[in-house]
């Protein structure tokens, strides 16, 4: 653990805030969550000290039924609401107005620089993109720098990630994807366009990716994981940014979305998981 975070508040507890929560928590920090759905979160609760105690260590997570409650005493805040820009800036203020001076505001987005988020809280100094990556399989995150965002603020938020064993991944300047999620957005946009032309049938496509690289979460497998809903929002962000057409998600993968098939989460995606 760091000094300078003790107690870190998780807003939005859903595919990526449940993960975050249960690891900052296993490496002995206190953990807040709050998410608008209350439901569940019990559950979770048990099942992530769990999951700690059968690795030899004890949990410390703490359910909020209001934001405000759930970031009063933070040092540390991590945003993993749904992909949703205006959304974002909205519970940015919300933090922004409820937790302590000194915390800092980071957002797990996939795809938006803090730099867009930034205009809707005072402290421009303390805010900062921490991007993970699913975990336990990608212990790796993005860190990445506002527009006003302090050197101090930077150092502690690296400091951060490295206490969890996470490695950080550096971005010298603002960039849309930031790292490693660039590289992957090349992958599924080709990916999308070879499915949805019609060029290919998708198991093809993932087979070739396994016998390739010898991975076994090729990249329709892998969207199924993350959710097609969360995929089309990261999706749509790019297309919003460049204005680009050849950016835009294909028809096909929005009336995927639209007739609610979105992966794993709901048993059918690109592939079927009702079995
Ligand atoms: N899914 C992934 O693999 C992945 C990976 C890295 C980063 N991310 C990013 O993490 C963020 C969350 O993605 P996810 O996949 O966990 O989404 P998700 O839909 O699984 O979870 C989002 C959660 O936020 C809650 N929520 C919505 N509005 C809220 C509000 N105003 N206040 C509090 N909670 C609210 C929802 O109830 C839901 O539980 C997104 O920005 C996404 O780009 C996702």
């Amino acid at each position: 653990m760091i000094k300078t975070i003790k107690k870190v508040s998780i807003i939005g507890i859903g595919n990526l805030g449940t993960q975050i929560a249960e690891w900052a928590a296993f490496y002995g920090y206190q953990v807040t969550i709050f998410d608008v759905k209350q439901e569940g979160l019990k559950d979770f609760v048990e099942t992530a000290y769990k999951k700690i105690q059968q690795k030899g260590a004890s949990g410390n997570i703490h359910i909020k039924d209001s934001l405000n409650e759930a970031v009063k005493e933070a040092d540390l805040i991590i945003e993993a609401i749904p992909e949703k820009l205006e959304l974002k800036r909205n519970v940015f203020s919300q933090i922004d107005k409820a937790a302590p001076s000194h915390a800092i505001i980071a957002t797990n987005s996939s795809s938006i620089p803090v730099s867009m988020l930034e205009e809707a809280v005072e402290r421009k100094d303390k805010v900062l993109n921490i991007h993970f990556y699913k975990l336990p399989a990608f212990p790796m995150a993005d860190i990445a720098r506002g527009t006003k965002t302090s050197d101090q603020t930077f150092e502690i938020g690296k400091e951060w990630i490295e206490s969890i064993e996470i490695t950080p991944l550096v971005l010298k300047k603002q960039c849309l994807g930031f790292v490693f999620n660039r590289v992957w957005r090349a992958i599924k946009k080709e990916c999308l366009k070879i499915w949805a032309g019609g060029y290919a049938e998708l198991e093809t496509v993932d087979k070739a990716w396994e016998i390739f690289t010898k991975n076994p979460i090729a990249p329709f497998k892998f969207m199924d994981i993350i959710g097609l809903d969360v995929v089309y929002d990261i999706e749509m962000m790019y297309y919003n940014e460049s204005k680009d057409p050849t950016d835009k998600p294909p028809k096909k993968f929005e009336e995927k979305v639209k007739r609610g098939e979105l992966g794993v989460k709901s048993s059918k995606g690109f592939y079927d998981y009702t079995k």
